[in-house]
């Protein structure tokens, strides 16, 4: 590697040192629920750390194209905050961690409103809302608002879509509670497969990385310059990330970590350090909660080892980072 300050190659060094580390882990199970899914190699590991500069520090299997699932959630949850506005998403979802598992079917007593945007009931009632606005082009433009964060073209991946879209019943089941409930509008069955396919957009772990780092940056991409996402949502996905993005493991993840994140069942994990940088990781194994097992550790040592825990006292003001690694003050 050339043209490296000193400060970069540690950080190259913690990335490389903990994909060694970690990749000797062989515990958990790739999903199968999916169909497709459970054809994902569950040895590859990749690790990516972008900062909110657009500078990339890479490791293991970065190029390996996985699909987003549930890390769509909180990407769309901004969308349709940016685009329907606030009160509108908040009549139909709230922000709640639920302490119940993803695809639960439940609504909140009362307001009949899901928990929040990262249970599958929330995630539906919010992609709903974007179908309702956009209709028959609802997808081509979620792709093409995707395909902003990331900074380049992304596509779907059709067997899994497929695979999803015939075997998911439970969502079906869900979908069709919250519109006996009037939370989505009558054409349930196209906001469902929207979800499907929002689900079944391919990503790498740096595409994760790129789209964690926009968000760091306050919703620009730090190599396009192109706004992806308007600022003022931002506080909010981070927000619903940090409480609800790992399911029933959110509260540890917040104790541990303290990064906001969001975890696929396809393997990947996306996380947040504010103003900062963006990390992704992949490897398909997860654990009992539905998070990468690897995903989940090499988080944990990176906030550890390089102090991005929220309120580590090494992040000053979020701006530990940024001085390490720009050659600030
Ligand atoms: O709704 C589903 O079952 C998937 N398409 C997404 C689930 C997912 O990624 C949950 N993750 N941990």
């Amino acid at each position: 590697m050339t043209n490296i300050s000193p400060s970069q190659q540690e950080i190259q060094a913690v990335v490389d040192e903990l994909r060694a580390r970690y990749a000797r882990i062989d515990e958990g199970e790739v999903a199968t629920y999916i169909p497709e899914l459970s054809k994902a190699n569950p040895d590859e590991f990749g690790v990516a750390l972008v900062t909110a500069g657009g500078r990339v520090f890479e490791t293991g299997h970065c190029d390996r194209l996985f699909t987003i699932q549930s890390i769509s959630k909180p990407f769309v949850f901004g969308m349709a905050l940016e685009e329907c506005g606030h009160e509108r998403v908040f009549e139909r979802v709230d922000v709640e961690p639920s302490g119940d598992a993803f695809n639960a079917i439940e609504l909140q007593g009362g307001t009949n409103r899901p928990h929040n945007p990262m249970v599958n009931a929330g995630a539906i009632t919010v992609t709903a809302l974007l179908h309702a606005r956009h209709g028959a082009g609802a997808f081509a433009h979620l792709l093409h608002r995707f395909s902003a964060l990331a900074g380049r073209r992304l596509e779907i991946d059709h067997a899994v879509y497929e695979s999803e879209r015939s075997t998911g019943h439970r969502n079906r089941a869900i979908a069709h509670l919250l519109l006996n409930f009037g939370m989505v509008h009558d054409e349930v069955e196209a906001a469902l497969d929207l979800y499907f396919k929002q689900c079944s957009i391919l990503v790498t772990a740096r595409d994760l990385a790129m789209m964690a780092a926009t968000l760091s940056n306050m919703g620009c991409h730090p190599i396009t310059g192109k706004t992806a996402l308007d600022m003022s949502c931002v506080k909010d996905v981070l927000s619903v990330m940090f409480t609800c993005g790992m399911y029933d493991y959110s509260g540890q993840w917040a104790y541990r970590v303290g990064i906001p994140a969001k975890s696929g069942v396809a393997g990947g994990v996306v996380a947040v350090v504010n103003r900062q940088l963006g990390i992704g990781t992949y490897s398909p194994r997860l654990d009992r909660f539905g998070n990468s097992v690897r995903g989940v550790e090499a988080c944990s040592e990176l906030a550890r080892r390089l102090g991005l825990h929220v309120f580590d006292c090494l992040n000053v003001g979020s701006s530990f980072l940024e001085t390490v690694l720009e050659g600030g003050p």
